[in-house]
């Protein structure tokens, strides 16, 4: 078994100038698809990771210091859960999401605070809300690294905040992209379910 493109959730015209079809295009057909080939050649020649989930072969990669397929890898997760983090009819944080958003220091902080890590990340990576402790907090990763391979955090929310994530609809303007996404785009739905501490599910495939 090999493991596959996940659709998007959406059509890929729904976000209309805030996430254009053309950037989906490219992203998730072309930056995503490579992820996933790649991830399938590279475990293709692994023969004792045949049959193993996506989230134990990112496991396995990093414990082998095995970067390439790591980085496959980690990114096909990481896309995957990113997508689902996207909505076109975003919904206000409600219930138990609401009370540690409080806790945070309300709502408005936490969208600065996202919006802060995401444009100070120096060069490509992933802006992250994560569950720690029973607690909210903001934080991010460089390059393909991945709450998969993080103990202790819980993934709720990413960003993607490598330059193919919004070159076409915002060439080189990362605070755009964030202003845009944060207000328009967020399913808080998703990172309402990821309390659980399940998210790390929700992204994986069988082997
Ligand atoms: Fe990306």
């Amino acid at each position: 078994m090999t493991f596959t493109l996940p659709p998007l959730p959406y059509a890929a015209d729904a976000f209309g100038d805030t996430l254009s079809a053309e950037s989906f295009s490219f992203h998730h057909g072309k930056h995503h698809k490579a992820y996933v080939d790649k991830t399938n050649e590279l475990v293709g020649v692994t023969v004792d990771l045949a049959g193993a989930s996506l989230s134990e072969v990112i496991r396995a990669a990093s414990d082998r210091g095995n970067r390439v397929l790591f980085n496959n890898a980690a990114q096909l997760w990481n896309h995957s859960f990113f997508w689902q983090c996207l909505t076109p009819d975003p919904v206000k944080p409600s219930g138990k999401l609401a009370g540690l958003i409080d806790d945070f220091g309300g709502q408005d902080a936490l969208v600065s605070a996202l919006k802060q890590e995401a444009v100070g990340h120096f060069a490509s990576g992933w802006a992250w809300l994560v569950l720690d402790g029973g607690a909210l907090k903001v934080t991010s990763l460089h390059d393909a690294d991945s709450p998969v391979v993080q103990d202790g955090i819980k993934p709720l929310l990413t960003i993607d905040v490598w330059e193919h994530a919004y070159y076409i609809d915002y060439r080189n303007a990362r605070p755009s992209y964030l202003d845009a996404l944060l207000a328009k785009a967020i399913n808080w739905d998703f990172v309402a379910q990821n309390l659980d501490g399940e998210g790390i599910a929700r992204a994986d495939q069988a082997g």
